[in-house]
Order: C-alpha cells, then sequence, then structure tokens
C-alpha cells in the first residue's frame, strides 16, 4: 500500500518517480507533452535487448526464434494498450510517419472527388497526412474550432459531411491547450454520414485509460515515447479497414499481412521488444497502490490511470489557479483543472510580452517549459498569436509533484512580467 503519497488522492508519486531514471531533483519537467521520460523497465529491456540478442528475427536458429518473440510482444502490449487485437496495430517510428502511410493506403481506394474532414486544432500530423491527398484529387475540407472554448463543436462539423466524405482526421485532445473533445459525439456524426474517423489520441494517451472498441473510433494513433516507453508510435485500425487499406510495403507482402503491409522497413526491434517495459511499470504502479487483485492487465491499467488521473487534476489546480489570478494572463483552453475537460496541459500568453521573452528566464530555476505551436500552427494562428512567437504551455506528467509544482509557480511569480 502507499506509503509516501503526496496529495490526497491515493497516487503514491514519490514511488512514481523513482521508476524513472532521467527524473533529477535538478529540473522540474513540464514540457512532457513533447516526450515523457522512460521507465526503468523499458530501458532495462532495451539494454537487455541490445546486449544479448541482437540477430536478424525470423531465422530458424533459437536466438532469431526468440528475438522475433520479443518484437511480437512489442506488438501485443500496444495492442492490449489500446484495447485492441494484435492484428489490429501497426508500430512505426513516430505518428506522423503512421499517419502519412495511413492516409497513402486508404487513398488507394478512394476517387477523386472523395472527401476528408481535417480541424485546423489538430497537431499537423493528423492535417498535412490528409492535406497530401489533394494531389491526388481527395478534397480536404476545414473544420475550424471554437475560439472562445478551444474546441471542437460537433454542430460545425454537420454542415461539412457529404456522400464523399470519406473520414474525418481529429484530436482527442489538444496539444497545446489540452482541452478533451466530445469523441463519441464526433464519431456519431461521421458514422451517421457513412465516414470513418481518425483520432490523434498522441495528447491523451499519456493522462487516461484508452479503450478504442468503447470509442468505436476506425482508427486511433498515439506516439509511446510520450506515454513513458521508446521512441516509437503506434496505430489502431479497424481490422477490415486495415485488412482493404493499400499496400505500403514491397510488391510481395500480401494485403491481408497487416500489420506487415502497413510497417515497410519494419520496426526498430530493440525498441518495439521494448515496449512491454510500459506494462511492467503500470504493474508495479498497480502492485504498489494495491490493485494488483483487479483480474486483469486492462482492468489494472485502467484503475492505475483513475489514480493518475485525479492526481494530474490536484498537480494542474494551483497552476490554473495562479494563472487566473494574474494580471495580463490569458489562459487557452477551459480554466478549471476538471479532468473531464482537460488534461494538465495549459496553454497561456502574457498580454503585450513574446512567449519567447517568458520561457527562457524560468530556465535558472530548473523548471523546463517551453514556448512556440508546438506543430499545430493552424490552431496558433487561429488563436492570432503567430507573431507572439506562439503561447507558453507547460505540459505536466503523473510523475510530476506537488513540490514541483510549487517551484514551478515561484519562478513565474518572480519572473514573469
Ligand atoms: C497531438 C500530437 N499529435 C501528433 C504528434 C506527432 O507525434 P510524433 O512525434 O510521434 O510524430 C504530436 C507530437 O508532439 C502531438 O502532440
Amino acid at each position: 500500500m502507499p506509503t509516501d503519497t503526496d496529495t490526497d488522492t491515493g497516487f503514491d508519486v514519490a514511488f512514481a518517480r523513482r521508476c524513472f531514471p532521467a527524473l533529477s531533483p535538478e529540473w522540474a519537467l513540464f514540457d512532457n507533452a513533447g516526450g515523457s521520460v522512460t521507465a526503468q523497465p523499458v530501458v532495462d529491456r532495451v539494454t537487455e535487448y541490445m546486449s544479448t540478442l541482437q540477430v536478424q528475427l525470423g531465422a530458424s536458429y533459437a536466438l532469431s526464434q526468440r528475438a522475433s518473440a520479443l518484437v511480437a510482444d512489442g506488438h501485443a502490449a500496444a495492442a492490449t494498450w489500446l484495447g485492441a487485437e494484435v492484428d489490429e496495430v501497426v508500430l512505426g517510428p513516430s505518428t506522423t510517419v503512421n499517419l502519412r502511410r495511413l492516409a497513402r493506403a486508404l487513398a488507394a481506394n478512394w476517387r477523386p472527388g472523395d472527401e476528408v474532414v481535417v480541424t485546423d486544432l489538430d497537431h499537423e500530423a493528423n492535417v498535412g497526412a490528409w492535406l497530401a491527398l489533394e494531389r491526388h484529387g481527395i478534397a480536404v475540407k476545414r473544420w475550424t474550432f471554437d475560439r472562445a472554448t478551444g474546441r471542437l463543436d460537433p454542430a460545425a462539423l454537420a454542415p461539412l459531411l457529404g456522400p464523399r466524405t470519406r473520414l474525418v482526421a481529429f484530436t482527442h485532445c489538444s496539444n497545446v491547450i489540452g482541452a478533451i473533445e466530445d469523441v463519441p459525439a464526433i464519431v456519431e456524426l461521421a458514422h451517421a454520414a457513412g465516414a470513418l474517423v481518425c483520432v490523434d489520441g498522441v495528447a491523451y494517451a499519456p493522462h487516461r485509460f484508452v479503450d478504442v472498441k468503447r470509442l468505436d473510433v476506425d482508427f486511433y494513433a498515439y506516439s509511446t515515447y510520450k506515454v513513458f516507453g521508446p521512441h516509437l508510435a503506434a496505430l489502431y485500425g479497424k481490422r477490415e479497414h486495415l485488412q482493404a487499406a493499400g499496400n505500403e510495403n514491397h510488391f510481395f507482402v500480401g494485403a491481408e499481412e497487416v500489420p506487415r503491409k502497413l510497417e515497410p522497413g519494419g520496426v526498430s526491434h530493440e525498441l518495439a521488444a521494448a515496449l512491454p517495459g510500459t506494462w511492467d511499470y503500470m504493474e508495479k504502479l498497480a502492485d504498489h497502490h494495491g490493485l494488483g487483485h483487479l483480474p486483469s492487465s486492462r482492468r489494472r491499467l485502467e484503475a492505475v490511470f483513475d489514480r493518475i488521473c485525479r492526481h494530474e487534476e490536484d498537480l494542474v489546480g494551483p497552476l490554473l489557479e495562479f494563472l487566473r489570478g494574474r494580471e495580463g494572463v490569458r489562459i487557452l483552453g477551459p480554466e478549471p483543472a476538471d479532468a473531464s475537460v482537460r488534461v494538465p496541459i495549459v496553454g497561456f500568453v502574457v498580454d503585450g510580452h513574446r512567449s519567447s521573452t517568458v520561457t527562457p528566464k524560468l530556465d535558472a530555476h530548473g523548471v523546463a517549459v517551453r514556448f512556440g505551436d508546438f506543430y499545430a500552427p493552424r490552431a496558433v494562428a487561429r488563436l492570432g498569436l503567430t507573431a507572439n512567437d506562439g503561447i507558453v504551455r507547460v505540459s505536466m506528467a503523473h510523475y510530476n509533484s506537488a513540490d514541483e509544482v510549487d517551484r514551478l509557480i515561484g519562478a513565474l511569480d518572480q519572473t514573469m512580467p
């Protein structure tokens, strides 16, 4: 049972921190939406694989068989994380690459004049991949977000849907302002129009349990290097859609060979083999928090994320309160800490000051925060903040402590104009 919880949420952050070798008292890391630090079991598995098994896959000799099994375990780990079957998940070097491959593979079955809807809120990974289809005659429609709320309004999507809409691409959660979107409502609307959905879960997955079947999404992307794991990304697709998609691999790879046909060149062996390390870490958290008795790994994962969610809500509350009370500061996106509407990604600007002048002053305090558009330049432009050098983004992870948030607030208090 927890021994040194530092919040009343029942989450033992001190225990969690000890599982991350890159964490130190020197730096309070608040750039986690860019990439998380890596859990020790993941590091151990990379080391183990590379120091004992750096052989080629798929041969008859025992070492090769063992290496193949470990890489397959990586695929299974990602699939189980999302609540999918193993033949419904593709691994790749990044979500950007996975979505590019997906867009091309789907377009192989589309005709000129078919339509896709993208948003101006998304990270460019889930925009550019679809815009690139314009050169093949696919028409791309733009769904603009509500500037006042920072959210996607399903009512604004409805008029964009028509008989030729093939897919709606949107984000589960903004990586710049942290607002959670109403995925079920959007999925229902898109499906009613006969369109598929491709959801970018990259900013959401580090903070919440994901169940792609419950969400009834057609495609769902997340980057494992932001979820305490190796620098890879996973893409879920419903079996029938992946089977029907075009081949992105060599000509001799069969149409039914999923995920292989969408993994040209294969996946990094040592990183795939290390992916189950994120499960090792979550199981450690489950055991430590008295959740080990739950009957399946998914149930334990869900229960751990429940704790994480409450802990993160507790972390982000004081920061939002501080920013709300500060004259000249504008929070972009939801102002309450309420975990049902936001994750702990906080975007803000200081009126009259470029964001590029705000964050470097935090460096001397050992507080790692950054400014910019975070590859969501369309969102930043729509907020009118391009010339402001974008926004200041504080992005928390569950391994941040209340003490670190105090340090951040103290540093902002001293350095903000
Ligand atoms: C919301 C979101 N989507 C997609 C990406 C792209 O992920 P990757 O770096 O794996 O290509 C990012 C990366 O920051 C992101 O935040």
